[in-house]
């Protein structure tokens, strides 16, 4: 953690408007700057600048803090990495014995290089370049802009391949290209660069042009920079629509995401067409909590529906369905056609479990006269996703209105669920590339086995952790955890392994229970997370981890706060309701510090 030397250093040189005024457009009012504000939607400008104070303060959202702050929020970052952030940007130096060495940061620098030479490269080729006329015009033919071009920085690989000797002529190394991801590998290809949410290319996805042989698209393979689990296409370009909005519209493809710009509906992102996991969620779960699916209106789209709506429901993640017309393939089309519906259908996307209500009664016949055949097949069908909703008002909501469609009661179907016949069947079945799930550890579960998993950068994150954040299942091994990193005395080479034998030797029987799920399930060579990655990889998912843990402790508090203030009200007990309301505040306060990761302890 920098110093506060060093945080008044990055005070000292970042201007808050100066900073500001990269997102959005400010204009003078009196001693300070007014603009709209990036962080909700409005017509009129509510967000004001402070030049004298270096802070910023939204009138309409309550938004307000320093130039931390702002790219906390704006960038989804934490504490760390906004001083990291900040840092880089205004050149200040920041001792941090954490940090990557220099010499490993040069390396993944020339990595980051390379591909966006590359990008660079390709596009010279698709705007001023022979080569790239064909796939200009498909381009322009297809209703994407020379502005969305730019903006998404497509190119176009060309049969005849140079990029290999003009990377080598800029001075990088045969094996750096390579594990750079070998852009110079694709040819005959219109190429969409993948940006990491800062915007730097990181791989690339490239369609075939012409249309050839297939396959249609082909993606960089998993390289240092790119992990496909976690890359979420047009991220970069979309943070700004997602705070505005508060949601997030996911597409499968490309084409769908820039489409969708073109059309002026900016907050959407792509998984890329490849599988998507619980970790998309919990990089757009920072950006916005609310999630509108759009995917292909084929099997593979309706499946991956089905899919993500799992993931949500298991999360408490809000998730609407946006039904696309049958005569279109995809978001893509629809809006190449009809651009005008987009924003039309967006609206009037539906709550996941609605759509599959929509989809089990839409394959029986009259509603008025089911039989019980078909009633057992809906309930077949629905019980078990209803069964998955974590929000318990949520669940019984639609476990009444399935009651009425069926006409039978609650209680049947509670009863259904009980005997478990639906508890432990899937919804839908795997398909193809899923999510990899042995058997699922809560957020507390997964900060732990990454904790044990990584007991060498373990160390760092021992003072970040609140204990305040675990329950009664998990609180004791993470005592006994923050003990072993603290005191023991490490003999032999397998820091793991004396890790594990440590906490199995001081835990109870209960305890070693949960050690050893926890163990099974974060070990298990399935599990994607850490295997083979590199530190500054695993350093933040970790910090991910827990970040999620407090966003989700803060949130029951303030659901707590809010049952007891309701609660005091319906009794009249104003003097309580005062009481609760002052306790919030004070919560809410800290709870301001503690975003940033600072006063936590
Ligand atoms: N995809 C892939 N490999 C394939 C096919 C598709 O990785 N063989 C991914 C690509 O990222 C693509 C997404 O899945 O963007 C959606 O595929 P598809 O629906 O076929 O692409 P469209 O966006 O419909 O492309 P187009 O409109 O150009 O046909
Ligand atoms: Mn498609």
């Amino acid at each position: 953690m920098a110093s506060e030397q060093e945080l008044e250093e990055i005070r000292r040189r970042v201007d808050i408007v100066d900073l500001i005024s990269n997102y959005v457009t400010m204009r003078k009012a009196g001693a300070n700057f007014k603009a709209l504000c990036p962080f909700h939607e409005e017509r009129t400008g509510s967000f004001m600048i402070s030049p004298e104070k270096q802070i910023y303060k939204c009138f309409g959202c309550n938004e307000g803090g320093d130039i931390f702050g702002f790219v906390i929020k704006m960038e989804g970052l934490n504490f760390p990495e906004a001083i990291r952030f900040l840092a880089d940007r205004s050149g200040v130096k920041i001792e941090d014995k954490f940090e990557p060495t220099q010499e490993k940061k040069d390396d993944k620098n020339r990595l980051l290089n390379i591909n966006e030479l590359a990008s660079k490269y390709f596009q010279t080729i698709l705007l001023n370049h022979e080569l790239g006329k064909g796939a200009l015009e498909y381009l322009k033919k297809r209703g994407i802009s020379e502005e969305m071009i730019r903006k998404f920085r497509i190119g176009f690989a060309p049969e005849k391949r140079g990029l290999g000797d003009f990377l080598v002529k800029r001075g990088f190394r045969e094996s750096e290209i390579a594990a750079a991801g070998k852009p110079e590998r694709f040819y005959k290809r219109i190429m969409f660069p993948i940006a990491d949410p800062m915007g730097t290319t990181i791989a690339f996805t490239g369609r075939e042009f012409p249309d050839g042989p297939g396959p249609k698209y082909l993606n960089t393979a998993e390289t240092a920079l790119f992990h496909k689990s976690r890359a979420l296409y047009g991220l970069n370009n979309a943070k700004m629509a997602i705070r505005q909005k508060g949601s997030i519209i996911f597409v499968e493809g490309q084409m769908d995401v820039i489409a969708s710009h073109q059309a002026g509906v900016e907050n959407v992102v792509a998984s890329s067409g490849t599988a998507v996991t619980e970790d998309h969620f919990r990089i757009m779960y920072r950006y916005a909590q609310r999630f509108v699916l759009a995917f292909d209106n084929d099997e593979a789209g309706q499946k991956a529906t089905e899919k993500v709506i799992e993931i949500c429901l298991r999360e408490n993640y809000t998730a609407d369905v946006c039904v696309l017309p049958a005569e279109f393939k995809d978001a893509g089309e629809v809006i190449e056609k009809v651009p005008q519906m987009w924003p039309e259908l967006i609206k009037k996307a539906i709550p996941a479990v609605q759509w599959h209500f929509d989809r089990a009664f839409s394959m029986v016949g009259d509603e008025m006269s089911l039989n019980g055949t078909q009633k057992k097949q809906i309930a077949a069908k629905l019980l078990p996703i209803i069964n998955q909703i974590a929000d318990s008002v949520e669940k019984q909501h639609y476990l009444q209105k399935l009651a009425n469609r069926l006409s039978v009661t609650v209680e049947i179907l509670k009863g259904s669920i009980k005997q478990d016949k639906y508890a432990s069947k899937k919804p839908s079945e795997p398909v193809g590339e899923e999510i990899k799930k042995i058997e699922k550890l809560d957020l507390q579960g997964e900060l732990i086995g990454q904790l044990i998993n990584n007991p060498g950068l373990g160390k760092e994150f021992i003072g970040k952790i609140n204990e305040k954040h675990f329950t009664n299942t998990y609180i004791t091994i993470v005592k006994m955890i923050k003990i072993w990193y603290n005191e023991a005395v490490i003999i032999s080479e397998n820091v793991q392994k004396e890790l594990i034998s440590y906490l199995r030797k001081n835990l109870n029987e209960a305890d070693q229970e949960i050690l050893k799920k926890i163990i099974d399930s974060s070990m298990n060579p399935k599990n994607e997370l850490e295997a083979g990655e590199d530190n500054a990889t695993i350093e933040s998912a970790i910090n991910q981890t827990l970040e999620h843990l407090s966003l989700n402790y803060h949130e029951n508090q303030k659901l707590d706060f809010a049952r007891a203030i309701g609660e005091a009200e319906e009794s009249g007990d104003r003097k309580k309701v005062k009481e609760l309301l002052s306790q919030l505040q004070t919560f809410l306060q800290s709870a301001g510090g503690i975003k940033n990761g600072e006063k936590d302890n």
